[in-house]
């Protein structure tokens, strides 16, 4: 399975980093692959709102801005499960991670039925890095699970790490990825409910007929 570690902070050696670093060793402990790429480091703008309220974002599915957001959302397409990473500003996810989300899910939440987003069905990890008191970490996940739902991933686990609980949540979050990548090809056999449309997707032959595993397969 490859496994896209996304985090969305500018501290290399924080709290963020850390839980990034704990599940790529996760991955890597599944027998998958994990490609880790930090936010922060590409050039993403805000979604400036084209004309009426929707641009090429609803026509094409594709961003009309000039920056880094196409390489980004080609690597949504390539993986086939994700890892969130955020700390956790003001009980939100951080705006960077907020300024990709925000373009991602007019891209992919808009196609048309019969036309899937790019994350469908796609066990993703959302992790909430917080402060010492860790107020808003819920909140924040929150937010990250209805993003999920709405790009049609298929949520996996939610976990909130402090500095109080650093040690013993970074285990658990190498463990759940460990878990998702031996367990996921057998949790993907059960219908996905299809969040958009309030009705569990079609399962197509393939999956029917034991695709999953091989969807699935490590890599
Ligand atoms: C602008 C800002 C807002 C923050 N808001 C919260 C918050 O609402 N709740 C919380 O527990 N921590 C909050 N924090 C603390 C960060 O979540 C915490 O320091 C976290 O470890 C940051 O991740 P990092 O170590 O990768 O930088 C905030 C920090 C900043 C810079």
């Amino acid at each position: 399975m490859k496994v896209l570690v996304m985090t969305s902070s500018p501290n290399e050696d924080g709290l963020t980093a850390a839980c990034g670093e704990a599940a790529r060793q996760g991955v890597v402990d599944g027998h998958s692959r994990a490609r880790v790429v930090n936010l922060n480091g590409f050039h993403l703008e805000r979604c400036v709102v084209c004309d009426d309220g929707w641009g090429t974002c609803r026509s094409k599915h594709e961003c009309s801005l000039d920056d880094d957001f196409p390489s980004l959302q080609q690597m949504f397409v390539e993986a086939e499960a994700y890892v969130w990473v955020t700390p956790v500003y003001f009980g939100e996810p951080s705006e960077t991670f907020k300024a990709l989300f925000d373009r991602l899910r007019r891209c992919e939440a808009s196609k048309p039925e019969g036309s899937a987003s790019v994350l469908l069905g796609k066990p993703t990890v959302a992790i909430a890095a917080a402060g010492g008191s860790g107020g808003g970490a819920v909140h924040c996940l929150i937010e990250m699970e209805r993003l999920a739902r709405q790009l049609g991933a298929a949520p996996f686990d939610f976990i909130s790490v402090t500095q109080g609980t650093r040690e013993y949540q970074l285990e658990t979050i190498h463990d759940a990825l460990v878990t998702m990548c031996t367990a996921a090809p057998r949790v993907m056999k059960e219908p996905l409910a299809d969040p958009r449309r309030g009705r569990r997707a079609p399962r197509s032959p393939s999956r029917r007929h034991g695709g999953d595993e091989k969807r699935g397969a490590r890599t």
